[in-house]
């Protein structure tokens, strides 16, 4: 078994594949206030506020904060003026993630490969550089409202000097006092990497969505559940899932298919202005106890689990020959998701959306040698999210 426990894929190696991903550099989500989003994420999932680039260090047109926790960075970014584009994206998507950035050798030569690829340009190389190195980076345009950026790293902005808490990029500052942070090193959160993200797209897109991460990253299909594996009476998804080609990140891409109610995948895209965007991003615990025990405490929401899925759980996880170690009480307390394969078993538990709007969400998940995505829980996801889907009157 090679796959998720290679992240992170090790830094030192030098390749001459230009769509080498090293490491996630970071996601990039746009919101209306990033100063107060940076707050709810620092006090709710125990994210470190970092950096800041803003007025006061030089930017005229937008603020972004820097978030990290384990190998985990998110930048929030707000528009500061109506001509930024982050401004119509907010109008129409409300917050939600922008960009997932990849860290590579070289990001001109990573951009102009992706584009011989067939991609369509989002933004051309920009390199910003001063005494203490260069951050070049390039994007390109991925499903919907997504962009893939490429980003390279010279001397302090080096990603291993990045992850010790050197600079970000130019004209960020780092942030000497905020009380979370404290807060955090005292009661740590456990989020250590970005697992997987999923992205949702239209009805009848999914199939060109695989084939432009197979032939425009490079990146080969990982796991494929059809639509009768997962879909219960009312809602259904189709999803394949795409993994780099070192197995660094995987995401799997869904398509709403039909069902008596509504998908929860089209109740995604209808308040997403009938556009494609991520869905969920999966963050990697060692402990899922801890980190749930630990989420919920500062306040998290999670989605409720039915209580007769812990019936039948424990027996359909024996079936497939494992033997859940964690407390079976306490994983039915926190209400988190079991699930296995023939490689192991996973435990999984997702949040309800981090904004108003029913489209982004989190998820946590700690694999004991599964490296699948939680197929079998699909049933009892879809029951819950449909119980929230009926709250909110969208079924
Ligand atoms: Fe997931």
């Amino acid at each position: 078994m090679t796959t998720a426990s290679a992240n992170p894929a090790p830094t030192g190696t030098k390749t001459t594949d230009p769509l080498h991903l090293i490491d996630v550099d970071h996601v990039r989500l746009y919101v209306g206030n990033a100063k107060q989003a940076a707050v709810f994420y620092a006090a709710t999932f125990g994210f470190d506020l970092q950096q800041v680039a803003d007025l006061t260090t030089g930017i005229r047109d937008h603020a972004s904060y820097l978030l990290t926790q384990g190998n985990i960075r998110l930048l929030l970014t707000s528009p500061l003026n109506t001509d930024h584009p982050a401004t119509d994206e907010i109008a129409k998507y409300g917050d939600g993630v922008k960009d997932v950035a990849f860290t590579v050798f070289d990001a001109e030569k990573a951009y102009e490969r992706a584009l011989k690829n067939g991609a369509e340009s989002a933004y051309e190389p920009i390199t910003s550089s001063d005494s203490r190195g260069s951050v070049t980076r390039a994007g390109v345009k991925a499903s919907g409202r997504v962009v893939h950026s490429f980003v390279s790293r010279t001397g302090d902005y080096e990603l291993t000097n990045l992850k010790k808490g050197g600079p970000f990029n130019t004209k960020f500052q780092p942030i000497e006092h905020f009380a979370w942070n404290d807060y955090n090193k005292q009661h740590p959160c456990g989020l250590k990497y970005l697992d997987h993200l999923v992205c949702n797209v239209e009805e009848g897109k999914m199939n060109h969505w695989v084939d432009w991460y197979e032939h425009v990253l490079e990146f080969t299909m990982f796991k494929h559940f059809d639509d009768h594996d997962i879909s219960t009476e009312y809602s259904a998804l189709m999803s394949k899932v795409m993994a780099s080609g070192n197995q660094l990140i995987k995401i799997p891409i869904n398509e709403p298919a039909a069902g008596k109610k509504k998908s929860q995948i089209l109740e995604y895209l209808e308040w997403h202005n009938m556009t494609p965007g991520v869905q969920h991003l999966a963050f990697r615990t060692d402990d899922e106890l801890h980190s749930v025990t630990e989420l919920r405490r500062r306040g998290v929401d999670f989605l409720t689990i039915p209580d007769e899925y812990y019936n039948s759980v424990w027996e359909r996880v024996k079936k497939q020959g494992w033997d859940v170690k964690e407390d079976h009480e306490k994983v039915r307390d926190l209400g988190i998701l079991v699930d296995a394969d023939d490689e192991g078993y996973l435990l999984q538990l997702f949040t309800k959306p981090l904004q108003d709007r029913p489209t982004l969400f989190f998820e946590i998940i700690c694999r004991r040698g599964s490296q699948s995505f939680g197929k079998g829980n699909f049933k009892a996801l879809f029951e819950s999210l449909e119980l929230e889907q009926e709250r909110r009157g969208n079924l």
